[in-house]
Formats: C-alpha cells, sequence, structure tokens
C-alpha cells in the first residue's frame, strides 16, 4: 500500500478536493484506494456522500485508546464504502477532540496510532490517502508519520509560497525526529491561466521547486466543487471536465513514479512476472444488447479471457468484467452492440494506433 499525506497548514487550497478526486481516478483506473479523513471537519467524509453526524464511530474511535480495558475499534470496522474500490475510513468533530485525549500518552505513541492502524489494512489496498486538517498538530503529525509521500496542493492565485518553506522544514523537521523519509512533492492547484498573476506565481512555484512540482497543475473547474457537493467524485460526475482531465493526469503521474518504498528495494514499478490479481471493471448502459470487452491483454479479440457477468440495476443494465492480469499498463476498448468505444468511467485514454481512443488501465 502506498500511503500519500496530503498536507498544507493553509485551508482552502485543494487538499480535501485533492485527496477525493485523485482517490477517485486511481479506483477508476483500477486500484483500490481509501481515503482517510483525519480533518475534524469531516469535508472528504461529505464530498463522498457520508453525514459524518449519523456515523456511529469514526477515525476518532480507532485513534483514541478508550479507559479502562476496552480495546479501541479496529480501522475495518468503521470504513465506509463508495464503490467496490473506492473507500473511507470516515471522520466527524470528535476528532478534534483528539489532542486533548492524547496528550497524557508519550509522545512517539501518540503519534503513530494512525500508522498502527493502516498497518492493519495494509494489504487491502494499493493506496491510502489521508487528508489532512488546516493545522499542523497531532492529527497532521499523525498522517505524516502513517505516509511515505507527501502532497503539498499550493494555490497559485495567492501568496501561497511564503508559507510553504515553513511547512517544508517542518516536514523535514519530524522526518529527521521520527528517523522516516517523506517523499515530498508540490501540486499547483485553483490555476486560472487567464491571469497574468496565476502564470506567473506558476513560474516562480516551478522554479522554486524544481522536480518537486508534479507536471500536472490542477485548473479552477466549478464541476469540481458540484461534484463535492453531489458526494462524488469528479471522474464519476463530469468526465470530460477539466477538474477530472487534470486529477486523471495527476493519478497517472503518480502511477508511473515509483514510490519510495519500492525505490528502496530496487523493484520496478510495473514489474513483469509480478502476481497477477483480479481486475473488475464495469460499464452500465440501458440501451445496449452486448458489451464485450477487447484490450491488449486479449490480443484485442473480445471478451476472450474475460469473465462476464450482466446485471439490471436502477433502469441501467451494468456488465461486469472480470479480469486476471499481472502488473502493467493496458489499452482496452468496449465493443457495443459491434461499435468499438472508450470507457465512458475512465477519465484516462490514450491515442489508439488506428485512430480514436483506447481506455488505459493500470494493474499495480
Ligand atoms: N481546482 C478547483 N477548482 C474550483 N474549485 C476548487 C478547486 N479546488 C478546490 N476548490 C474549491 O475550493 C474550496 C476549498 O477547497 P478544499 O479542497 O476544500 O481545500 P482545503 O481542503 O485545503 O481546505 C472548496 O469549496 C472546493 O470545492
Ligand atoms: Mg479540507
Amino acid at each position: 500500500m502506498r500511503t500519500i499525506a496530503i498536507v498544507n497548514q493553509k485551508g482552502g487550497c485543494g487538499k480535501t478536493t485533492t485527496t477525493v478526486n485523485l482517490a477517485g481516478c486511481l479506483a477508476v483506473a483500477g486500484s483500490r484506494v481509501l481515503v482517510v479523513d483525519m480533518d475534524p471537519q469531516a469535508h472528504s467524509t461529505l464530498a463522498l456522500g457520508f453525514d459524518p453526524e449519523t456515523i456511529d464511530e469514526n477515525l476518532y474511535e480507532v485513534l483514541c485508546e478508550p479507559a479502562g480495558h476496552e480495546a479501541a475499534t479496529p480501522l475495518e470496522e468503521v470504513i465506509l464504502a463508495w464503490d467496490e474500490r473506492l473507500h473511507i475510513a470516515p471522520s466527524g468533530i470528535v476528532l478534534s477532540a483528539l489532542e486533548q485525549k492524547l496528550s497524557a500518552d508519550r509522545a512517539e505513541d501518540r503519534m503513530e496510532r494512525l500508522w498502527r492502524a493502516l498497518e492493519s489494512v495494509a494489504e487491502r489496498y494499493d493506496y491510502a490517502i489521508i487528508d489532512c486538517p488546516p493545522n499542523v498538530g497531532v492529527l497532521t503529525f499523525n498522517a505524516l508519520r502513517a505516509a511515505r509521500e507527501v502532497i503539498v496542493p499550493l494555490e497559485t492565485s495567492d501568496f501561497a509560497i511564503h508559507g510553504v518553506q515553513k511547512l517544508l522544514e517542518t516536514i523535514a523537521l519530524l522526518s529527521d525526529r521520527i528517523g522516516h523519509e517523506l517523499a515530498v512533492r508540490i501540486l499547483p492547484t485553483l490555476y486560472d491561466g487567464r491571469t497574468r498573476y496565476a502564470r506567473e506565481t506558476l513560474g516562480e512555484i516551478r522554479s522554486l521547486f524544481g522536480d518537486l512540482c508534479f507536471d500536472t497543475v490542477v485548473r479552477s473547474n466549478i464541476k469540481l466543487r458540484e461534484a463535492a457537493r453531489r458526494g462524488r467524485p469528479i471522474v464519476s460526475y463530469a468526465r470530460s471536465a477539466n477538474g477530472a482531465q487534470d486529477y486523471g493526469a495527476l493519478a497517472i503521474e503518480l502511477a508511473l513514479t515509483l514510490s519510495p518504498d519500492e525505490i528502496g528495494e530496487q523493484v520496478p514499478d510495473f514489474a513483469p512476472g509480478g502476481p497477477a490479481r483480479e481486475v473488475v471493471i464495469q460499464f452500465r448502459d440501458l440501451g445496449a444488447t452486448d458489451v464485450r470487452l477487447a484490450g491488449d491483454f486479449n490480443g484485442w479479440v473480445p471478451d476472450k479471457d474475460v469473465r462476464s457477468l450482466v446485471q439490471a440495476e436502477a433502469g441501467d443494465r451494468i456488465w461486469t468484467k472480470i479480469l486476471t492480469l499481472p502488473p502493467g499498463t493496458y489499452h482496452y476498448r468496449y465493443v457495443v452492440d459491434g461499435e468499438w468505444r472508450e470507457d465512458p468511467v475512465n477519465p484516462v485514454s490514450a491515442p489508439g494506433p488506428v485512430g480514436g481512443r483506447n481506455s488505459v488501465l493500470v494493474v499495480r
């Protein structure tokens, strides 16, 4: 499991938006993703359509040591499923009490709560993406302790650069103290290329941070706000919107970079010959009668080596396609009543050799 904390002590720079939409794009491309909402404001929980007030137990019960001999709630018991591959460990306002609650504990111990909890589900997910509150307290420390990678969203329309040097120092100090290296990358967000100020700020960010800065820039896009309000990741709400394209590009950029663990072990990202695993993708359409799947994994022979299930749900027909694939990057299309089509819910695609576009699936 690659654990990535989304950190910036400044509010409104796109932490929650990045957490939910990066997670959504990774899940649509085939990864199993856990969103971890460490902000007591529970914006990620809300943005995935869950009401924190009606959730019985959240991360608070997992991270806090109860009185007496009771054990803390296991993380898996609070996890909610948005869909098959995208899950969330929800937050709630009580999480803000964790600071006082843990202050009696030994310093190292209270920083390690989330790390220990995530260890218990590490086999079940390819990614854990941790949304952090807009301050650097015990919750953010827990996130940094649990993560190996950090993404710092930086608003390009603001004096964002000033606070960030300080944040990078804090992160470096913390990794020294706990003897735990963190790979930090900067993500420019809320970019409006029409304003000269934003263009200049982006230039400054790029020259200041160089390779630490993602190539991807997240543009300002109102659809991102709408999707959050409807409790959906953008890729399942407005797949062709700029916001979906940008977070799709970020997901690819991230998936194509080695995680620090993989670099440490000198294992290439998509080791050919790694263990194969089951990959499930779905196509929904009421009008279609025959939907088959073809890709480079089956020599572009529709439905060869693919298990298929068809079911009806809420006025839709759903074709579920199950493949067993070793780690790698694959291109595919659906054949819908004889017509070759891109996957309508996968934002990641590449030009096909004979025109049109192929959808891209990454198996890790
Ligand atoms: N790229 C974007 N385009 C348009 N609105 C955005 C974008 N990123 C974030 N927002 C909106 O800006 C506000 C703050 O973003 P949010 O992700 O909640 O920041 P943070 O978690 O850092 O406080 C939210 O209303 C969100 O919907
Ligand atoms: Mg937030």
